[in-house]
């Protein structure tokens, strides 16, 4: 079964660019490992990642990284069954946005999302444009 959580959370410290790509990368490696879509999004020191994948991927991944001292204050926002998922097709299925040129590449996305007009992805494309909008 696929599920979907997504979740905002603080990061601990001022992070450097170079401790988020660490990040990144790493995660980036594990979910191609396990199949694991989404996307991270980086801002003013906050995190929202979105998590899709077979339901005990996603649960172990999500595991990890709630202890992870990088970031704290981690709510988690979503967490539901799928269908489909809705970030598949998006920049090799993970990613990472930082610059608003990244933002603007992500709300071009959701709202060609929209049309699928699926309410597990409208309730994802609502908290990632309210993140979006309230940071930037
Ligand atoms: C904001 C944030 C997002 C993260 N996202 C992921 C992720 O999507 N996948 C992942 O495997 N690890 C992610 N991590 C890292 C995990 O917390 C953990 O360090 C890592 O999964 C350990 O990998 P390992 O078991 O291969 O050593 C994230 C960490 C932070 C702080």
């Amino acid at each position: 079964m696929l599920k979907t959580i997504c979740y905002i959370s603080d990061s601990s410290e001022y992070e450097s660019i170079e401790s988020i790509k660490k990040i990144y990368l790493k995660a980036k490696q594990n979910n191609l490992k396990r199949n694991i879509t989404g996307v991270l999004i980086f801002h003013n020191g906050n995190f929202l990642q979105v998590l899709e994948g077979v339901e005990e991927h996603v649960d172990l991944t999500y595991d990890k990284i709630r202890f992870d001292t990088r970031h704290r204050n981690i709510i988690k926002v979503i967490n539901n069954t799928i269908e489909q998922r809705i970030f598949e097709d998006y920049n090799f299925g993970f990613s990472i946005v930082k610059s608003s040129q990244e933002f603007n590449e992500l709300n071009e996305y959701l709202n060609w999302l929209k049309q699928a007009d699926n309410k597990v992805a409208n309730k994802v494309i609502l908290m990632v444009e309210n993140f979006i909008g309230v940071l930037t």
